[in-house]
Protein backbone atom coordinates (compact mmCIF):
# COMPACT_ATOMS: atom_id res chain seq x y z
CA UNK A 1 0.00 0.00 0.00
CA UNK A 2 1.04 3.45 -0.63
CA UNK A 3 0.61 6.68 1.92
CA UNK A 4 -0.41 9.36 -0.71
CA UNK A 5 -3.88 8.88 -1.50
CA UNK A 6 -3.60 10.78 -4.97
CA UNK A 7 -0.57 9.99 -7.52
CA UNK A 8 -0.12 13.18 -9.67
CA UNK A 9 3.57 13.54 -10.34
CA UNK A 10 5.03 10.55 -9.20
CA UNK A 11 6.78 12.56 -6.15
CA UNK A 12 3.84 11.18 -3.78
CA UNK A 13 4.89 7.83 -4.50
CA UNK A 14 8.61 7.25 -2.01
CA UNK A 15 11.39 5.08 -2.68
CA UNK A 16 10.69 1.91 -1.17
CA UNK A 17 7.03 2.12 -2.06
CA UNK A 18 8.57 2.45 -6.00
CA UNK A 19 10.08 -0.46 -5.33
CA UNK A 20 7.40 -2.36 -4.50
CA UNK A 21 5.11 -1.16 -7.54
CA UNK A 22 7.59 -2.84 -9.76
CA UNK A 23 8.25 -5.64 -8.16
CA UNK A 24 4.07 -6.33 -7.94
CA UNK A 25 4.26 -5.10 -11.58
CA UNK A 26 6.77 -8.15 -12.86
CA UNK A 27 4.87 -10.22 -11.13
CA UNK A 28 1.57 -9.42 -12.26
CA UNK A 29 3.08 -9.72 -15.61
CA UNK A 30 4.36 -12.81 -15.10
CA UNK A 31 1.40 -14.35 -13.34
CA UNK A 32 -0.76 -13.33 -16.52
CA UNK A 33 1.43 -14.78 -19.04
CA UNK A 34 0.79 -17.94 -17.04
CA UNK A 35 -2.58 -17.51 -17.28
CA UNK A 36 -3.20 -16.45 -13.59
CA UNK A 37 -5.07 -13.25 -12.70
CA UNK A 38 -6.29 -12.93 -9.18
CA UNK A 39 -9.48 -10.41 -8.61
CA UNK A 40 -7.32 -8.12 -6.14
CA UNK A 41 -9.99 -5.15 -7.21
CA UNK A 42 -13.14 -7.20 -6.91
CA UNK A 43 -16.19 -5.23 -7.75
CA UNK A 44 -14.37 -1.89 -7.65
CA UNK A 45 -14.96 0.52 -10.28
CA UNK A 46 -12.47 2.96 -12.01
CA UNK A 47 -14.31 6.15 -13.48
CA UNK A 48 -11.48 7.31 -16.31
CA UNK A 49 -12.11 10.65 -17.21
CA UNK A 50 -10.40 12.07 -20.54
CA UNK A 51 -10.40 15.44 -21.79
CA UNK A 52 -7.64 14.43 -24.97
CA UNK A 53 -7.60 11.39 -26.85
CA UNK A 54 -6.14 8.40 -25.87
CA UNK A 55 -4.60 4.87 -26.77
CA UNK A 56 -2.20 3.32 -24.54
CA UNK A 57 -3.53 5.31 -21.34
CA UNK A 58 -7.54 4.21 -21.69
CA UNK A 59 -6.87 0.68 -22.88
CA UNK A 60 -4.21 -0.55 -20.34
CA UNK A 61 -6.37 1.15 -17.86
CA UNK A 62 -9.48 -0.48 -18.49
CA UNK A 63 -8.14 -4.06 -19.98
CA UNK A 64 -6.16 -3.83 -16.16
CA UNK A 65 -9.19 -3.14 -13.97
CA UNK A 66 -11.37 -6.68 -15.63
CA UNK A 67 -8.05 -8.53 -15.57
CA UNK A 68 -8.01 -7.37 -11.74
CA UNK A 69 -12.25 -8.45 -11.11
CA UNK A 70 -13.11 -4.52 -11.21
CA UNK A 71 -14.70 -2.36 -13.51
CA UNK A 72 -13.72 0.97 -15.66
CA UNK A 73 -15.82 3.28 -16.96
CA UNK A 74 -14.77 5.79 -19.78
CA UNK A 75 -15.87 9.13 -19.88
CA UNK A 76 -15.11 11.61 -22.27
CA UNK A 77 -15.62 15.16 -20.62
CA UNK A 78 -17.84 15.89 -23.86
CA UNK A 79 -20.20 13.66 -22.73
CA UNK A 80 -20.32 14.59 -19.11
CA UNK A 81 -22.23 17.75 -17.46
CA UNK A 82 -18.49 19.42 -17.74
CA UNK A 83 -18.80 20.41 -21.02
CA UNK A 84 -21.64 21.96 -20.18
CA UNK A 85 -20.28 24.05 -16.71
CA UNK A 86 -20.29 21.88 -13.94
CA UNK A 87 -17.51 22.54 -12.29
CA UNK A 88 -14.31 20.08 -11.66
CA UNK A 89 -15.40 20.07 -8.22
CA UNK A 90 -18.91 19.33 -8.17
CA UNK A 91 -17.86 16.42 -10.94
CA UNK A 92 -14.93 15.30 -8.36
CA UNK A 93 -17.67 15.09 -5.63
CA UNK A 94 -20.21 13.30 -7.45
CA UNK A 95 -17.88 10.52 -9.15
CA UNK A 96 -16.67 9.78 -5.85
CA UNK A 97 -19.98 8.66 -4.57
CA UNK A 98 -19.92 6.12 -7.29
CA UNK A 99 -16.32 4.90 -8.04
CA UNK A 100 -13.70 3.85 -5.96
CA UNK A 101 -11.03 5.61 -7.79
CA UNK A 102 -10.80 8.04 -11.04
CA UNK A 103 -8.75 8.33 -13.43
CA UNK A 104 -8.26 11.37 -15.26
CA UNK A 105 -6.41 12.66 -18.67
CA UNK A 106 -6.83 16.83 -18.56
CA UNK A 107 -5.54 20.02 -19.99
CA UNK A 108 -4.27 21.63 -16.79
CA UNK A 109 -2.39 20.06 -13.86
CA UNK A 110 -4.85 22.07 -11.26
CA UNK A 111 -7.48 20.52 -12.94
CA UNK A 112 -6.29 16.92 -11.89
CA UNK A 113 -5.37 18.88 -8.28
CA UNK A 114 -8.89 19.92 -7.78
CA UNK A 115 -10.07 16.44 -8.82
CA UNK A 116 -8.14 15.23 -6.05
CA UNK A 117 -8.75 17.72 -3.34
CA UNK A 118 -12.62 17.05 -3.82
CA UNK A 119 -12.81 13.41 -4.73
CA UNK A 120 -13.13 11.25 -1.43
CA UNK A 121 -11.35 7.79 -3.63
CA UNK A 122 -7.75 8.03 -4.89
CA UNK A 123 -7.30 10.09 -7.98
CA UNK A 124 -4.26 8.89 -10.67
CA UNK A 125 -3.43 12.08 -12.87
CA UNK A 126 -3.44 10.01 -16.70
CA UNK A 127 -1.42 12.81 -18.48
CA UNK A 128 -1.61 16.55 -17.56
CA UNK A 129 0.30 19.64 -19.39
CA UNK A 130 2.66 19.07 -16.78
CA UNK A 131 3.24 15.49 -15.44
CA UNK A 132 2.53 11.58 -16.48
CA UNK A 133 3.30 9.22 -13.79
CA UNK A 134 1.92 5.98 -15.40
CA UNK A 135 4.20 6.05 -17.51
CA UNK A 136 7.37 6.53 -15.89
CA UNK A 137 6.24 3.41 -13.84
CA UNK A 138 5.97 2.04 -17.08
CA UNK A 139 9.14 2.97 -18.22
CA UNK A 140 11.03 1.68 -14.77
CA UNK A 141 9.65 -1.28 -15.04
CA UNK A 142 11.34 -1.76 -18.38
CA UNK A 143 14.19 -0.43 -17.75
CA UNK A 144 14.36 -3.04 -14.65
CA UNK A 145 13.16 -5.79 -17.02
CA UNK A 146 16.06 -5.39 -19.36
CA UNK A 147 18.94 -4.10 -17.46
CA UNK A 148 18.37 -5.95 -14.33
CA UNK A 149 18.61 -2.97 -12.17
CA UNK A 150 17.79 0.61 -11.67
CA UNK A 151 20.28 2.14 -9.20
CA UNK A 152 23.31 3.87 -10.71
CA UNK A 153 22.13 3.60 -14.48
CA UNK A 154 22.10 7.08 -16.70
CA UNK A 155 19.66 7.76 -18.74
CA UNK A 156 19.24 10.43 -21.21
CA UNK A 157 16.19 12.72 -21.99
CA UNK A 158 16.45 14.19 -26.05
CA UNK A 159 13.95 17.20 -26.81
CA UNK A 160 11.32 18.34 -25.23
CA UNK A 161 10.99 19.19 -20.91
CA UNK A 162 7.73 18.39 -20.99
CA UNK A 163 5.16 16.12 -19.29
CA UNK A 164 6.69 13.07 -19.71
CA UNK A 165 9.80 14.34 -18.83
CA UNK A 166 8.81 15.94 -15.90
CA UNK A 167 7.73 12.56 -14.21
CA UNK A 168 10.66 11.17 -15.29
CA UNK A 169 12.44 13.22 -13.75
CA UNK A 170 10.80 12.05 -10.28
CA UNK A 171 11.01 8.77 -11.36
CA UNK A 172 14.77 8.90 -11.87
CA UNK A 173 15.65 10.20 -8.64
CA UNK A 174 13.52 7.66 -6.63
CA UNK A 175 15.00 5.05 -8.73
CA UNK A 176 18.81 6.69 -8.12
CA UNK A 177 19.03 6.88 -11.89
CA UNK A 178 21.51 10.01 -13.12
CA UNK A 179 19.54 12.00 -16.09
CA UNK A 180 21.01 14.28 -18.77
CA UNK A 181 18.57 16.38 -20.30
CA UNK A 182 19.29 17.80 -23.51
CA UNK A 183 16.43 20.09 -24.70
CA UNK A 184 16.54 23.80 -26.99
CA UNK A 185 16.59 27.00 -24.80
CA UNK A 186 13.65 27.75 -23.37
CA UNK A 187 12.03 24.37 -23.17
CA UNK A 188 13.42 22.94 -20.36
CA UNK A 189 11.72 20.64 -17.45
CA UNK A 190 9.92 22.48 -14.56
CA UNK A 191 12.68 24.28 -12.30
CA UNK A 192 10.74 22.88 -9.32
CA UNK A 193 11.03 19.44 -10.29
CA UNK A 194 14.69 20.09 -10.97
CA UNK A 195 15.04 21.69 -7.46
CA UNK A 196 13.26 18.84 -5.26
CA UNK A 197 15.60 16.48 -7.05
CA UNK A 198 19.13 17.54 -8.06
CA UNK A 199 20.10 16.61 -4.25
CA UNK A 200 19.34 13.26 -4.96
CA UNK A 201 20.72 12.47 -7.87
CA UNK A 202 22.75 14.26 -10.72
CA UNK A 203 20.81 16.04 -13.18
CA UNK A 204 22.16 17.62 -16.12
CA UNK A 205 20.46 20.29 -18.24
CA UNK A 206 22.07 20.60 -21.50
CA UNK A 207 21.44 22.22 -24.98
CA UNK A 208 23.41 20.02 -26.69
CA UNK A 209 22.26 16.37 -27.19
CA UNK A 210 25.50 14.47 -28.36
CA UNK A 211 26.98 15.81 -24.63
CA UNK A 212 23.12 14.01 -22.84
CA UNK A 213 23.79 10.71 -24.75
CA UNK A 214 27.67 9.97 -23.99
CA UNK A 215 27.96 7.09 -21.55
CA UNK A 216 24.04 6.81 -21.28
CA UNK A 217 22.36 3.26 -20.45
CA UNK A 218 18.81 4.46 -21.83
CA UNK A 219 17.80 7.30 -24.38
CA UNK A 220 14.45 8.53 -24.04
CA UNK A 221 12.75 10.85 -26.50
CA UNK A 222 9.28 12.26 -26.72
CA UNK A 223 6.88 13.86 -29.58
CA UNK A 224 8.49 17.39 -30.08
CA UNK A 225 4.36 18.64 -30.49
CA UNK A 226 2.48 17.71 -27.55
CA UNK A 227 -1.06 17.14 -27.26
CA UNK A 228 -1.51 20.90 -26.04
CA UNK A 229 1.24 22.32 -28.05
CA UNK A 230 1.47 25.09 -31.20
CA UNK A 231 2.62 22.62 -34.05
CA UNK A 232 4.63 25.97 -35.40
CA UNK A 233 7.61 24.58 -32.40
CA UNK A 234 8.33 21.97 -34.11
CA UNK A 235 11.47 24.28 -36.19
CA UNK A 236 12.83 24.84 -32.98
CA UNK A 237 13.66 21.10 -32.14
CA UNK A 238 14.08 19.35 -35.75
CA UNK A 239 16.68 18.11 -36.88
CA UNK A 240 19.32 18.91 -33.67
CA UNK A 241 17.44 16.80 -31.11
CA UNK A 242 16.34 14.11 -33.14
CA UNK A 243 17.37 11.14 -32.20
CA UNK A 244 18.79 8.61 -35.13
CA UNK A 245 21.45 6.29 -35.23
CA UNK A 246 24.56 8.80 -35.63
CA UNK A 247 23.37 9.89 -31.99
CA UNK A 248 21.87 6.29 -30.74
CA UNK A 249 25.51 5.54 -31.74
CA UNK A 250 27.23 7.51 -29.10
CA UNK A 251 25.07 6.11 -26.26
CA UNK A 252 26.44 2.97 -24.43
CA UNK A 253 26.57 -0.26 -27.04
CA UNK A 254 23.96 -2.03 -24.89
CA UNK A 255 21.90 1.21 -24.50
CA UNK A 256 17.89 1.02 -25.12
CA UNK A 257 15.74 3.40 -26.52
CA UNK A 258 12.31 4.18 -25.19
CA UNK A 259 9.33 6.80 -26.36
CA UNK A 260 6.58 6.60 -24.19
CA UNK A 261 3.98 6.68 -27.84
CA UNK A 262 2.63 7.99 -29.83
CA UNK A 263 5.59 8.66 -32.08
CA UNK A 264 6.47 10.55 -35.31
CA UNK A 265 8.62 8.84 -37.22
CA UNK A 266 11.12 11.28 -38.94
CA UNK A 267 10.67 14.00 -36.47
CA UNK A 268 12.16 12.83 -32.70
CA UNK A 269 13.09 9.49 -34.37
CA UNK A 270 13.93 7.91 -36.93
CA UNK A 271 12.54 4.74 -38.20
CA UNK A 272 15.88 3.07 -37.78
CA UNK A 273 15.66 3.57 -34.01
CA UNK A 274 12.24 3.48 -33.21
CA UNK A 275 11.91 -0.08 -34.98
CA UNK A 276 15.57 -0.59 -34.52
CA UNK A 277 17.29 -3.30 -32.26
CA UNK A 278 17.87 -1.01 -29.67
CA UNK A 279 13.81 -0.17 -29.25
CA UNK A 280 12.20 -1.45 -26.53
CA UNK A 281 9.04 0.55 -27.23
CA UNK A 282 6.44 -1.91 -27.46
CA UNK A 283 7.40 -3.79 -24.16
CA UNK A 284 7.38 -0.13 -22.87
CA UNK A 285 3.89 0.22 -24.21
CA UNK A 286 2.81 -3.19 -22.94
CA UNK A 287 4.14 -2.33 -19.36
CA UNK A 288 1.45 0.12 -18.83
CA UNK A 289 -0.82 -2.12 -17.98
CA UNK A 290 1.22 -4.53 -15.84
CA UNK A 291 2.31 -0.93 -13.68
CA UNK A 292 -1.01 0.41 -13.74
CA UNK A 293 -2.72 -3.03 -12.34
CA UNK A 294 0.21 -2.43 -9.78
CA UNK A 295 -0.52 0.82 -8.76
CA UNK A 296 -4.34 0.07 -8.86
CA UNK A 297 -4.03 -2.70 -6.48
CA UNK A 298 -1.32 -0.47 -4.40
CA UNK A 299 -3.86 2.75 -3.43
CA UNK A 300 -6.08 2.31 -0.66
CA UNK A 301 -9.18 1.30 -2.80
N1 LIG B 1 1.86 7.08 -23.78
C1 LIG B 1 0.56 7.40 -23.66
O1 LIG B 1 0.08 7.93 -22.64
O2 LIG B 1 -0.20 7.04 -24.74
P1 LIG B 1 -1.72 7.48 -25.01
O3 LIG B 1 -1.72 8.95 -25.26
O4 LIG B 1 -2.11 6.69 -26.23
O5 LIG B 1 -2.55 7.13 -23.82
N1 LIG C 1 4.01 14.62 -24.24
C1 LIG C 1 2.93 13.94 -24.93
C2 LIG C 1 2.74 12.58 -24.35
C3 LIG C 1 1.63 11.79 -24.97
C4 LIG C 1 1.43 10.47 -24.30
C5 LIG C 1 1.67 14.78 -24.85
O1 LIG C 1 1.40 15.38 -23.81
O2 LIG C 1 0.96 14.85 -25.86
Amino acid sequence: MIKSKDVLTLDEVDKKELVQILDLAIKLKKDLKKGISKPLLKNKTLAMIFQKPSTRTRISFEAGMFQLGGHALNLSSQELQLSRGETVEDTAKTISRYADVIMARVYEHSTVEALAKNSKVPVINGLSNSFHPCQILADLMTIKEKKGKLKGLKLAWIGDGNNVCNSMIYGCAKAEISISIATPKGFEPSPKVIQNCKKLIDIELTQDPQKAVLNSDVVVTDTFVSIHDDPKRLKKFYPKYQVNSSLMAKANESAIFMHCLPAKRGQEVTASVIDGSQSVVWDEAENRLHSQKALLASLSI
